[in-house]
């Protein structure tokens, strides 16, 4: 039989990437996407795959419990991969229980849908949880790197929401030896990225001549991958990774902020034919994030020698693709900062 697995935020960023890689790959496996579609969440993101008869779409909330089991017991699932999560550190800032409800409780029903559904058979089975880098804090030494054991250090309502939800998870598997994975992941960029986030917003602002919001003196440091290669990542800790064990996933690719929204800049000048310098103009120095890391940097040795993953794209190469992917689909563009992609879904699925 077909192996079905669940995808959980497979309308956002990474989930969407994601959830192509697996159907693509595995036309043997029944994929399922549940998501809730926030404002996060665009199915315009799988137009392309949304016909794969081993696709499913399903709507639903991971606050909801009753549903989440409801789901389970019906499909049987054999396996989870869980990225449905609020994902920006700004709206945590300003809505932390929004973050607590998804991040936290979503995640521990979700453990429990999968625990009551397999009754302690837990063979083929997998509990796959996506995380993030910002779990261990900020790194201050510029020596140092974020290795699977770096001790917990959560400085945002985002990241503490996280490391609580990876602390479950883990818990689950030491419990009730749920068979649990995890993976810590660094900033991703790439086509789809919502354009609230760094690079995405750049890229929109720069070509709609407005200011570019550039925190702080810029100095704060961030370690980006590639998208498909954090989801080629997950491809391979979810088939090869051990039980039990977190994989760190990163870039080795280091870039301050303001070097990286200058590199951006010159980009955009050169593929929209501005003189070089134009842009670089619009760059605006604004008030720091509340309490803002100064620098993340991921160790991803673990992930490369044990189960051969390697990122395939250098930055400048990945840069210019996702430059090329946002000129080249300005209708998704304009769908997401209009808002007009989420009244088309809404009325889609308002009475199912
Ligand atoms: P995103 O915000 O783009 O997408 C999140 C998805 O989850 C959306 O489709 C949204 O509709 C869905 N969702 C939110 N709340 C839900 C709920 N209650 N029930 C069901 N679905 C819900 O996020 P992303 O950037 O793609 O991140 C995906 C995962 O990867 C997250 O767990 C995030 O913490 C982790 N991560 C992200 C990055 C990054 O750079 N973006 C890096 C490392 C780890
Ligand atoms: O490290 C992984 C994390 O990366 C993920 O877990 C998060 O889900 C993801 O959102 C991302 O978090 P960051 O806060 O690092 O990403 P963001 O794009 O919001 O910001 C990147 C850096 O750029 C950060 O130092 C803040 C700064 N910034 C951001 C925005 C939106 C600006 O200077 N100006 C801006 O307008």
């Amino acid at each position: 039989m077909a192996k079905k697995i669940l995808i959980t935020g497979g309308a956002g960023f990474i989930g969407s990437h994601v959830v192509r890689l697996f159907v693509a790959k595995y036309p043997d496996y029944q994929i399922f996407n549940l998501d809730k579609l926030t404002y996060a969440g665009n199915l315009a993101n799988l137009t392309d795959i949304e016909d794969a008869p081993n696709y499913t779409f399903v709507k639903g909330d991971i606050t909801d419990a009753a549903f989440l089991d409801q789901l389970f017991q019906e499909q049987n699932f054999d396996g989870v991969i869980h990225l449905a999560a609020e994902s920006h550190v700004d709206r945590s800032i300003t809505d932390p229980m929004a973050f607590v409800m998804t991040n936290v409780v979503g995640t521990v029903n979700l453990l429990n849908a999968a625990k009551n559904s397999w009754q302690s058979d837990f063979s083929g089975k997998r509990f796959y949880h996506v995380s993030t880098d910002e779990v261990y804090g900020s790194l201050h030494n510029p020596e140092d790197f974020f290795v699977e054991t770096t001790p917990y250090d959560p400085q945002s309502p985002y990241s503490a929401s996280k490391a609580a939800s990876d602390h479950f998870v883990r818990a689950y598997g030491n419990t009730y030896k749920l068979p649990v994975v995890l993976s810590n992941c660094s900033n991703n960029y790439g086509p789809n990225h919502f354009p609230e986030k760094l690079i995405p917003l750049m890229i929109h602002n720069i070509q709609t001549n407005k200011p570019l919001p550039v925190y702080g003196k810029g100095e704060n440091v961030r370690d980006w991958l590639y998208v498909i290669d954090h989801a080629r990542a997950i491809d391979t800790i979810y088939h090869n990774g051990k039980n039990g064990d977190t994989y760190n996933i990163g870039g080795f690719n280091e870039w301050k902020n303001i070097d990286l929204v200058n590199l951006l800049c010159s980009i955009m000048d050169r593929k929209l034919g501005r003189p070089e310098g134009t842009s670089a103009q619009l760059i605006t120095y604004v008030t720091d994030r509340a309490g803002h890391d100064l620098r993340y940097a991921i160790d991803a040795s673990k992930l490369m020698n044990e189960l051969g993953w390697k990122p395939s794209l250098q930055f400048e190469e990945g840069l210019e693709k996702t430059v090329d992917w946002f000129l080249a689909n300005q209708d998704w563009l304009e769908n997401v900062t209009s808002g007009a992609y989420q009244k088309y879904y809404d009325s889609m699925y308002e009475n199912r």
